[in-house]
């Protein structure tokens, strides 16, 4: 079937989660952060997305600036550091977190080439505005979906249900993008094509939906999209 809808993950696949941390580390006065941003970012991460399995398992839905603040507090704590002022910094850096490089290029490539384009993210809706807008995405994308209309985080069938819903189209007429081994999972296992984005050159998740294709970055999707 011919792909006509490309949807992205959005944290980690066109935002790089890393920045936040990075940037503040390099920033005066931040001299805490230095030799330990890389164990706050990861910790950060790792907690932000338990928090929202364990909430999509347990019903208790919040939003992702919730367990993105949680996420947070933790790793602050884990990682030693006390300071409300560089808490404040961080969380405010993640509302303007960096697009990977090749992002703008890439999807400019695929509405030249007619695709629809989607960011279809836990994110909440505010949270991907800002980082939409900061990253000068706005013009290159059809829809920014937060899972906030569902009320239950990915990989929920219900969020991925939400793509059909907008676009009207096939399951396996949308490539799906995510470098989130456990979301590409989910979007497979669904009937999505799918494909994993592996920066880190992980292992493969264990996990029932098996990505159709790993790439090691994103700029060679649309070449991808045209020759499915
Ligand atoms: C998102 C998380 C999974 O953007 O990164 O949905």
């Amino acid at each position: 079937m011919t792909i006509t809808t490309c949807i992205f993950d959005a944290y980690g696949t066109l935002f790089d989660v890393t920045a936040a941390a990075r940037e503040a580390a390099e920033e005066p006065g931040h001299a805490a952060l230095r030799d330990c941003w890389q164990a706050l970012a990861a910790h950060w991460r790792d907690k932000q997305l338990q928090y929202t399995w364990l909430r999509a398992i347990t019903g208790d839905h919040t939003d992702f600036w919730q367990v993105t603040q949680d996420g947070l507090d933790w790793a602050m704590e884990a990682t030693g550091l006390a300071d409300p002022a560089l808490r404040e910094r961080l969380l405010a850096l993640y509302w303007e977190l960096s697009a990977y490089a090749e992002v703008p290029d890439m999807l400019a490539d695929l509405k030249a080439a007619g695709f629809s384009t989607a960011i279809l993210s836990n994110g909440s809706p505010n949270m991907l505005s800002g980082a939409v807008e900061s990253a000068g995405l706005e013009g290159l994308l059809d829809a920014v979906l937060s899972v906030e209309t569902v009320g239950v985080f990915k990989p929920d069938a219900r969020v991925y249900d939400m793509v059909e819903a907008r676009f009207g189209c096939a399951r396996d007429e949308v490539l799906f993008v995510s470098s989130n081994g456990w979301d590409a999972a989910g979007a497979a296992a669904y009937g999505f094509q799918t494909v994993w984005v592996n920066r880190a050159g992980l292992p493969t998740d264990r996990l029932p939906g098996i990505p159709a294709q790993i790439l090691s970055d994103l700029r060679t999707i649309p070449n991808l999209a045209r020759s499915l």
